[in-house]
């Protein structure tokens, strides 16, 4: 199980896709250190400056996959982690392109395998097509549940969710990012409405 990655063992697991540079992944070990966070970032850059920053910071909390994030979500257990972030990834506009972009039919059904009963994913974007695509994907997965209930829960950045450097860059090219939440439907209501 992932929570023995980590020393002392954390009960609660989150996952971030494509962490980049790492700000939202460092600030949320910080503010978060009962819990065990794995980044996921092939490009060797983002990884380096924050092993930099687990070093200075003194950060036990976080470990990292310095890969293609499909190959892990190949292998975690069900129902192991509490949350997991993409945010900002990238959009692949081109449609000759859209088979590289990390949200897809496949990987919206690995994230409600993988998320535990109540646990979240949290996914933000700043490109219109690709947010459309994802609501696609992401509100045709019935185990997953969007967390709205008005323009306000996805123009707002909540206060628990730190910004990252793409959402900088968004903000300062006048794009304007959303911010989706989606709750994993317990297991056992599946059973109780199916009478089992
Ligand atoms: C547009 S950047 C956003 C970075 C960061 N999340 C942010 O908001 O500043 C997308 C990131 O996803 C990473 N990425 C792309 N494909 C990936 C994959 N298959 N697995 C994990 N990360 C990936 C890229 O290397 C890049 O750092």
């Amino acid at each position: 199980m992932p929570a023995a990655l980590f020393t002392p063992p954390r009960e609660r697991v989150w996952l971030e896709i494509g962490f980049g540079g790492g700000e939202h992944l460092a600030r949320q070990a910080a503010a978060n250190p009962e819990v065990g966070l794995i980044g996921v970032e092939p490009y060797l850059d983002g990884a380096a400056r924050l092993l930099r920053e687990i070093e200075t910071d003194g950060l036990d909390n976080l470990r990292l996959f310095v890969d293609d994030a499909r190959l892990l979500l190949d292998r975690l257990p069900l129902a192991s982690l509490q949350r997991i972030f993409v945010l900002f990834a990238d959009p692949w506009p081109k449609k000759r392109h859209w088979k590289r972009r990390i949200i897809n039919a496949a990987t919206t059904a690995r994230f409600a395998d993988l998320l535990a009963d109540g646990g979240e994913l949290r996914v933000a974007t700043d490109d219109p097509g690709y947010r459309r695509w994802i609501l696609a994907h992401l509100l045709a997965e019935r185990r997953l549940d969007w967390q709205v209930s008005g323009p306000e829960d996805w123009r707002t950045r909540p206060a628990d969710w730190p910004p990252t450097r793409y959402e900088e860059k968004a903000l300062a090219a006048g794009r304007r990012p959303v911010f989706l939440r989606f709750l994993r439907r317990p297991r056992a209501e599946k059973l109780a409405s199916a009478g089992i």
